[in-house]
This record gives structure tokens, C-alpha cells and sequence, in this order.
């Protein structure tokens, strides 16, 4: 009995104002000086909570009722807001999403980072707000997701989907009717992708019994115009996917790459997969100042192009060079950033974990007659040694773009050792970017702060922090 009371005190918690947007999209009340995050709410809300998790020092709580609604809310635009695990912001303003990204780098820069910071430049808002992705992966999945209302409707639903993953379900697709994310023809591909499926009787994949035959489909937009489609399948049907790739060149000329994948494998991962094209090129082409690049099946290219031309227009500018720096562009990806700087510069050396990367970054070159990029393949502690330095000697300028963990401890000692004059630190997680600047900060100053939002409706940004040798 008296455990039920006291699990009932901490369960509700009545009339709680919500703050703040904080980190992976949640948003911060607090209650007796704890902090709470709460999911699908927003700062002004006053709600009741429910607590669904309690640690020494916060809590999780959802919200179950709704006594005030934030004037910063506004109607969501997609009809899967709520149930889609994409772009949960959408009930915010964007003016607001870009306010609480900006606070969320100044936040770690300043808890974390622990270093004296200079004005911030205003965070580079995305000019397009939707259908602003090039890259989108849909899965097919025989046991839909089904949402409370339909659960209650007591109707019969169908239980094919060809969608998005609900959070984290490994096993329930949404099944997407119009997707906000990707411009045309993405929505038609896939809705014709999918009809065509269901008249033809091809089985929509079951990840649980592993069987079926449709089991993802990927849509690549360019802003050359090219369009890549990838559709993978379970099982090698020769006749099947014959009639299935006509159909969709004969559906969708303008589709430039059209290929397929045959994956027997507990996963949808590809990349040790053959990927056969059946039309066209096997590649597409991103274009920024005239620079082209290739992108492959298996190539990654930053899914907001307009906006990562931004980014990396922002990173050149911070980077200052003049035409004779040697820089080194670590976590190059297919070297983007290094090819895009080339011209600009004497010498980049470029260094990336995934081999093919590397390939594309040398194509990436070479088709642009870039001849001052040098690439190299392999783990950044183990590529970074003193041995590279003595060859191509010590950068000016390091520009380091790590995926979500950040920099790894001996990196940063590294780079602290190397001591460029300039590292414009380019980050997709300002809590990592903190904690290495202020590894950094032994022998570096910050001198520029360049918030830029590349996925709007989502809690996601990226930050370039400019650090100058002391
Ligand atoms: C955020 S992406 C940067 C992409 C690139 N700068 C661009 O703009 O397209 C991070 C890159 O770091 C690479 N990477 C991750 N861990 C690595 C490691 N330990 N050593 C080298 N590269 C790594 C990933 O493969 C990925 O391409």
C-alpha cells in the first residue's frame, strides 16, 4: 500500500510549465530543482506529466494532459506528425526551431566547453524548409504500423507499408502517404513503387520471419536533376525485377540511375553488396560552384545540398585561405570539403575511414581536374602521425569534420602537437564539439561561432567553431 502512494506521488506531476527545446528533440521542465525532459511538447505548454523514468538527478515524463498551449506552436503541416519519427519540430515555428538550436551549441559550448566565447554569428537558417533532402531510404514491411485511432477503429487495415521506421522499433514501418522531406518525383516513386507491388503480388518483406521479396527503396534527388533509384529485394528473381525496373523506366523517364540489389542478409545495410545497374549511369552528380561530384549507391553525400554549400562556403570563409596554406581536411567522407577548398589553396591532404569513400573523393578530383588533393584511407589516430606530417609537413589550416562521437582523445593530442594556426571545427553534436574545444582550448582560442541549420523540423544541428592557435 505504501509503495503504491509513493509511486503515485512521483507518477503526476500537476500544472508543469515546459521551459525549453533541448537536445534530441525533447523539451526541459523542472520540478523541485530536477530537471525533466519531455517528448512532444513545447516551451510555453502547460501540462501534467507522468513520470517514465527517474534518475539521480533527472527525470523522463510524457504528457497527459494539456492545461495551456505555448503561443510558439503551430499547425504541423505533415498528416504523420505525431507517429513519424522525422521532423518532430514541425509544431514549432521555424524562427523558434533556429532560436533553441542556436541556444543548444551556446549551451555546450559554454557548460561543456568552458571556454570564453566570442559573439556568436546569427545561426544560417535553411532557405528551404521542406523537400529539402536528396537522399531518402523508404523500407517495406508486412506489419504496418498502426496508430491508437486505427487500433480503436475496430476497421481492417492493410498491413503493408512501405515507409519510415517508427523510433525505435526495428520491426514496425509507417507507412508513408506523402513525405515533406524530398522533392518530386520522391513521393510518386514510391507510391508507384508500392502500388505496383501490391498488384503484382510481390510479398512485402516480414524482418521478423525473414521472408518476402520488397525490402527497401532508396530515391537520390541531385540538384543536377539526376535521379538515382535503388530498389532491394530479398530473394533473386531474374523475371520479377525485370518487369519491375521497365515498369518504372517506362513510369519515370527522368530517372537516370535505376538499379537494384538482391540482399539475403538480416539487414538492409548494402555496402558489401553488389549493386547492379539496370539503366542508365550507376552513379549521379551533386554540383556546387561548378564542381561536380559523383555519388555512388554507396557514396555519402550531405542530404541537404543547398544548405551544406552553405556550410562548407561558411567553413572556406572561416578557414581564411589566401592560395598557399597546406591544409588538411580530416574525416574528408568523398571529399567534399577538401576538393571544394582545393582551388582555393596550395595543397589538402584529405584522410576518411571508409576506403570507398576515398575512391570517390579521388574521382571527386579527378573529374574536376583537381591535381592538389592527396587522400588517404584509414582510422584518423592511426592516419595522422607524426610520419604523414614529416611527408607533406605541417598543416596551416586543419578543417575536421568528425561524425556524432567527435574527435578521439588521441586526435585531439595530435593536433595539439601538429598546432596549425587555424582549426575550423565543423560538428553534427555540439556536446562532443564542447568537450574536444576544450580539449583544444590548452593552446587554441575560440575566435568565430557559426551555428547552421541543415535539417529543419528536427532537433539537429551542426556548428563550425573557429580556433585560433593562441
Ligand atoms: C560528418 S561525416 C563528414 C563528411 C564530410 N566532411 C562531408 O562534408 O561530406 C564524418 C566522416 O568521418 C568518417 N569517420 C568516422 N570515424 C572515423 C575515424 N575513426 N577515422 C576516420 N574517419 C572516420 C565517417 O566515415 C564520415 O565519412
Amino acid at each position: 500500500m505504501r509503495n503504491k502512494s509513493k509511486k503515485k506521488h512521483f507518477d503526476i506531476l500537476e500544472q508543469v510549465r515546459i521551459e525549453e527545446m533541448v537536445a534530441e528533440g525533447k523539451c526541459l521542465a523542472r520540478h523541485n530543482n530536477m530537471v525533466v525532459f519531455v517528448a512532444g511538447v513545447a516551451p510555453g505548454d502547460v501540462v501534467d506529466l507522468r513520470i517514465i523514468r527517474k534518475k539521480k538527478s533527472f527525470m523522463e515524463a510524457e504528457a497527459v494532459h494539456f492545461h495551456e498551449l505555448s503561443e510558439l506552436r503551430v499547425q504541423p503541416f505533415c498528416e504523420h506528425f505525431g507517429t513519424c519519427g522525422g521532423c518532430k519540430w514541425q509544431h514549432i515555428g521555424y524562427d523558434t526551431q533556429l532560436y533553441f538550436k542556436q541556444k543548444q551549441v551556446k549551451d555546450n559550448l559554454e557548460r561543456i566547453g568552458k571556454v570564453s566565447l566570442p559573439e556568436f554569428d546569427p545561426i544560417l537558417g535553411s532557405e528551404k524548409t521542406r523537400y529539402y533532402r536528396n537522399k531518402l531510404e523508404y523500407t517495406f514491411s508486412n506489419t504496418s504500423w498502426l496508430t491508437k485511432e486505427q487500433i480503436q477503429s475496430g476497421q481492417e487495415y492493410d498491413r503493408d507499408a512501405l515507409g519510415f521506421h517508427i523510433p525505435g522499433r526495428f520491426d514496425k514501418i509507417l507507412d508513408i502517404k506523402h513525405c515533406y522531406l524530398q522533392p518530386d518525383p520522391s513521393n510518386a516513386i514510391r507510391l508507384e513503387v508500392r502500388k505496383y507491388a501490391k498488384e503484382h503480388n510481390l510479398p512485402f518483406f516480414d524482418i521478423v520471419k525473414q521472408e518476402g521479396y520488397m525490402r527497401n527503396l532508396i530515391i537520390r534527388t541531385a540538384n543536377t536533376g539526376e535521379l538515382m533509384v535503388i530498389v532491394q529485394v530479398y530473394e533473386d528473381r531474374p523475371g520479377v525485377m525485370q518487369a519491375l525496373m521497365e515498369h518504372l523506366a517506362a513510369t519515370f523517364p527522368e530517372i537516370t540511375s535505376l538499379q537494384y540489389v538482391v540482399n539475403s542478409k538480416g539487414n538492409e545495410t548494402y555496402h558489401d553488396l553488389e549493386v547492379v545497374c539496370y539503366k542508365g549511369l550507376p552513379y549521379i552528380h551533386e554540383e556546387m560552384e561548378g564542381i561536380r561530384f559523383r555519388v555512388g549507391p554507396k557514396s555519402f553525400y550531405q542530404t541537404n545540398a543547398d544548405q551544406a554549400y552553405e556550410l562548407y562556403k561558411k567553413t572556406r570563409e572561416l578557414a581564411n585561405l589566401t592560395g598557399n596554406e597546406l591544409v588538411y581536411d580530416l574525416y574528408t567522407g568523398a571529399g567534399t570539403i577538401a576538393n571544394f577548398v582545393a582551388r582555393q589553396c596550395r595543397e589538402v591532404i584529405g584522410i576518411e575511414y571508409v576506403p570507398s569513400a576515398i575512391e570517390d573523393a579521388k574521382i571527386n578530383s579527378q573529374i574536376n581536374d583537381i591535381t592538389n588533393t592527396t587522400f588517404y584511407a584509414g582510422d584518423m589516430k592511426d592516419i595522422l602521425s607524426d610520419e604523414l606530417v614529416a611527408r607533406h609537413g605541417r598543416p596551416d589550416v586543419v578543417i575536421t569534420d568528425p561524425p556524432r562521437a567527435g574527435m578521439h582523445e588521441d586526435v585531439v593530442k595530435k593536433l595539439l602537437q601538429v598546432h596549425p594556426n587555424r582549426i575550423v571545427y565543423v560538428s553534427c553534436n555540439p556536446a562532443t564539439q564542447a568537450r574536444d574545444v576544450e580539449w583544444l582550448s590548452e593552446k587554441y582560442e575560440v575566435t568565430r561561432v557559426q551555428p547552421v541549420d541543415m535539417f529543419p523540423q528536427t532537433h539537429h544541428v551542426e556548428n563550425i567553431v573557429l580556433l585560433t592557435a593562441k
